[in-house]
């Protein structure tokens, strides 16, 4: 049978586009009552409109994850509408893509502003009341780059990595808990990630396979319904991180080969 998720209280953060708008889109159609978080008003309105236009349920939350008060009153603002929150889906996210040299630190702290402390924030928040629940999952939206770096993604990559672990030791915390936690790991994937991020180097920066951001979208809902540590939404990038393990050095080589050519 897996998680019912007809009916069931789900904050998607990066709703406004992308996997984000995929994801929420997706759990609209299955009947949940959908919490949509990100900065733009009417791109948010907009998603929360196709939902209800569908027959769902949706209330959009004009939200900057990287203000904690912000991310606390959204989750006042879904306890006060729906009274719980059964999965709380942290997907907003930036890059960057520029040598660490060329990467200021202002930049590093806004990357991890948005891709790891936003995601601390939504947690923290949440997690009290899915104690409570006896219920709940928590489901980051990392990246293939959280578990292998790539070049040129230093501040990104770091961010990344940060949400990867949080996952970890978090997910082992809350065992038996009836708190889930799942950390996703996307390779490249349709949206508009790549026109919003900053590109130092001069040439364009998305290369090897891409996937649809409704592929992401599945998997994620896939998780929701049967939770599991960690979900690939390209298998093979498992064997990159098998390969890594064995010889690092031979992976640098084999993504440099693969990786834009920075001007
Ligand atoms: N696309 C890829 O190749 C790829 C690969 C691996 C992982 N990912 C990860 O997947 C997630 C979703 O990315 P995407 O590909 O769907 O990109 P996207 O289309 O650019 O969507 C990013 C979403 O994050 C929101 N966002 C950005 N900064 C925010 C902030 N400060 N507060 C609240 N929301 C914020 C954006 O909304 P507003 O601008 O309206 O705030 C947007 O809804 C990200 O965490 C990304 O790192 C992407």
């Amino acid at each position: 049978m897996g998680f019912e998720l007809k009916g069931a209280v789900v904050i998607v953060t990066g709703a406004s586009s992308g996997i984000g708008r995929a994801t929420a889109l997706a759990l609209g159609r299955a009947g949940s009552r959908v919490v949509l978080a990100a900065r733009r008003k009417d791109r948010l309105a907009a998603v929360a409109e196709e939902i209800r236009a569908a027959g769902g349920e949706a209330l959009a939350i004009p939200t900057d994850v990287a203000e904690e008060t912000g991310v606390r009153a959204l989750v006042d603002a879904t306890v006060a509408r729906w009274g719980r929150i059964d999965v709380l889906v942290n997907n907003a996210g930036v890059g960057l893509l520029a040598r660490v040299t060329a990467t200021s630190p202002r930049e590093f702290e806004r990357l991890m502003a948005v891709n790891f402390f936003g995601a601390v924030y939504g947690i923290l928040a949440t997690l009290p009341l899915m104690l409570r629940q006896g219920s709940g999952h928590i489901v980051n939206v990392a990246s293939v780059v959280g578990k292998r770096a790539t070049p040129y993604r230093a501040a990104y990559a770091a961010s990344k990595f940060a949400l990867v672990g949080l996952s970890q030791a978090l997910r082992m915390e809350l065992l038996g808990t009836g708190v889930h936690v799942t950390c996703v790991c996307p390779i490249g994937t349709e949206s508009e990630f790549h026109e919003q991020e900053t590109n130092r180097l001069g040439v364009p920066g998305r290369r090897g396979p891409i996937q649809s951001a409704e592929h992401v979208a599945r998997r994620i809902i896939r998780a929701i319904r049967r939770p599991r540590p960690e979900v690939h939404p390209y298998p093979p990038a498992r064997l990159l991180f098998l390969a890594d393990v064995v010889a690092p050095g031979l992976v640098d080589r084999l993504l440099v080969a693969l990786s834009p050519k920075a001007r």
